[in-house]
């Protein structure tokens, strides 16, 4: 089991072992964005299990892009102080940390920001609330950019060894990179360069904020899954090749949105999700589910026949895989193989934080999660992320 506790360079970052905690939204945070005790010790914990780079939950960068009513944010300075605790809680146990920056685009509403969604383009609609989206001005995607460029100095000056940026999953940044949410025709939209030029303006102003060596990282969707085609393999292989021409330092690949829910493959607890939705769209709801059921139901290492095809394109960049890895010994096997340079995982360090301890002391060979995403089901009521394979109390 050698691999995947040998140490891997991401740029100027060396992370100690191969394991990677994907980010995932704690529903820790207060109101206002300010990271709390909790959220803090959920991640001190992961360190000291050994986990190598560490990720935690989307930050948003705007006060429009915020995405869930305790997501943590990365908006104002203000929440320097805060964070600070979180990476030195991280450092204290010898984990590398990277903080993801997110504006919610389209999947977030009036609830969360007091206004309608925004996104490239008007009137789709949030596919939880229904809420239509409203299509956002050269002058707010401009702001957009530098609310991002300023996230990630406030990260760097957190003392942060990187920034992923957060371009799946149907968030706003996914969006104009998709041909089904972006159908712009000025110069965001209208070809795949164009749609690329957000996140390239993202990643150019980044890289005037924050101390050179400083690796920026993104999380890609291979596939969106949307109801017509956005994001798909081939997409994604073309964008990986021009991010690896930016000089990207790691790339995470996932796949999914809001719309299908393919981020998190296996069960869908319909019955706790349904809850989050106001009476009447409840039976429209259960029956989306049902029809999901079929196309979303959990598949081992389900990201990788898309990083095997776009592999090529990133060539010695560093490629994270995420989504339904579960057994060691595959880990052990992809990584020596050289698909993914490191593995990430989600929900396997919600139900057994402590998963890459008991992998090295031999204690386990694979997670013992089972993909109920009743995990998944808490956030989106507001329960902080824990293991809820026993039902949630609602
Ligand atoms: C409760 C929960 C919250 C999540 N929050 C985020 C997030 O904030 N950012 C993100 O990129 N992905 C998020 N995800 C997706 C995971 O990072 C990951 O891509 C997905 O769960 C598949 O990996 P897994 O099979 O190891 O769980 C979340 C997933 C879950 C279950």
């Amino acid at each position: 089991m050698a691999v995947m506790f040998s140490p891997v360079k991401i740029g100027s970052m060396t992370v100690s072992n191969r394991f990677v905690l994907s980010a995932t939204y704690e529903a820790m945070a207060t109101e206002t964005g300010e990271v709390t005790d909790d959220l803090i010790g959920r991640y001190r914990t992961l360190a000291k299990a050994g986990t190598g780079l560490i990720i935690p939950g989307y930050f948003f960068v705007h006060p429009l892009g915020k995405a869930a009513p305790k997501q943590a944010g990365i908006h104002s300075d203000d929440m320097i102080p805060g964070l600070k605790r979180l990476v030195e809680a991280v450092h204290e146990h010898g984990a590398k940390i990277a903080l993801q920056l997110v504006h919610g685009g389209m999947q977030t509403g009036k609830a969360n920001t007091g206004r309608a969604p925004l996104g490239p383009s008007g009137g789709l609609r949030n596919p939880m609330t229904l809420e239509k989206c409203r299509e956002m001005t050269p002058d707010e995607i401009e702001e957009t950019i530098q609310a991002f460029a300023q996230g990630a100095r406030r990260a760097a000056e957190t003392g942060a060894d990187a920034v992923q940026i957060h371009g799946a999953h149907g968030y706003l940044i996914s969006e104009f990179l998709s041909p089904f949410f972006n159908q712009r025709q000025d110069e965001w939209g209208g070809s795949d360069e164009r749609r690329f030029g957000l996140v390239k303006a993202v990643i150019q102003e980044i890289r005037k904020r924050v101390p050179e060596d400083l690796p920026i990282l993104i999380k890609l969707n291979t596939n969106d899954f949307t109801p017509k085609p956005g994001v798909t393999p081939p997409l994604a292989k073309t964008y990986a090749g021009w991010l690896r021409d930016m000089g990207i330092d790691g790339v995470e690949l996932s796949c999914g949105t809001f719309f299908t829910l393919h981020m998190v493959r296996g069960k869908i607890p319909a019955k706790e999700i349904v809850k989050v939705l106001p009476f009447w769209m409840r039976p429209f709801a259960r029956l989306q589910f049902r029809r999901l059921r079929r196309s979303c139901g959990f598949s081992e290492a389900y990201n990788l026949p898309a990083a095997e095809h776009i592999k090529p394109a990133l060539g010695p960049v560093p490629l994270m895989l995420v989504g339904g890895v579960r057994r060691l010994s595959q880990m052990e096997k992809l990584v020596a193989e050289g698909y993914p340079d490191l593995i990430s995982m989600s929900r396997p360090f919600i139900r057994e934080p402590y998963l890459v301890k008991r992998f090295k002391e031999g204690k386990a060979k694979e997670a013992a999660c089972i993909s109920c995403n009743k995990c998944f089901a808490a956030v989106a009521n507001n329960l902080p992320v824990r293991c809820y394979v026993n039902g949630l109390p609602i």
